[in-house]
């Protein structure tokens, strides 16, 4: 199983790196979403699907998670501190999330240090918007 996800992650990875010229042109000034894909396949990808009925596994799928309620998504158990959270995903919450899990919402069942490099962590907000529509 890890084998195919990461065979998967590097059939994905060459396809990004074929459409970063057009993904560099649409993205937003912020981040660039060909190099948030990278970011995503090796820190999220292990734990999260993207597209639409995608399953839940570690953790929920995110398709549609923007402007959603956090803890609401993908027929996911989600832990009562990020049902509790208040949390609606935009790019501020999302970006605050993924810098510090635990630090946005104690409790959290997301085991996950954080992306602490601002760069990637624009990038990754960029891609994640592209990718969850
Ligand atoms: C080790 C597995 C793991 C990794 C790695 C991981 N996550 Fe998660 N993620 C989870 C789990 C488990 C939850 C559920 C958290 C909860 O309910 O408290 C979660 C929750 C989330 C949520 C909240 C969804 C919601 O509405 O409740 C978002 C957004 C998210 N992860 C994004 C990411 C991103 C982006 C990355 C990569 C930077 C990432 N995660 C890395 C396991 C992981």
């Amino acid at each position: 199983m890890k084998s195919l996800i990461t065979a998967a992650a590097v059939i994905v990875v060459g396809m990004a790196a074929t459409a970063g010229t057009a993904a560099a042109q649409t993205s937003a000034q912020s981040g660039e979403a060909s190099r948030g894909q990278r970011v995503f396949n090796t820190q999220c990808r292990a734990c999260h699907t993207l597209e639409k009925d995608g399953a839940s596994t570690a953790g929920p799928n995110l398709h549609g998670v923007f402007g959603r309620k956090a803890g609401t998504g993908g027929g996911y158990d989600s832990s009562d501190a990020m049902k509790k959270s208040g949390i609606v995903w935009d790019d501020t919450t999302m970006a605050e999330y993924n810098r510090d899990p635990k630090g946005k919402v104690p409790g959290t069942k997301m085991l996950f240090n954080g992306v602490k490099n601002a760069g990637q962590l624009a990038d990754l907000v960029a891609y994640l918007k592209e990718a969850t529509k």
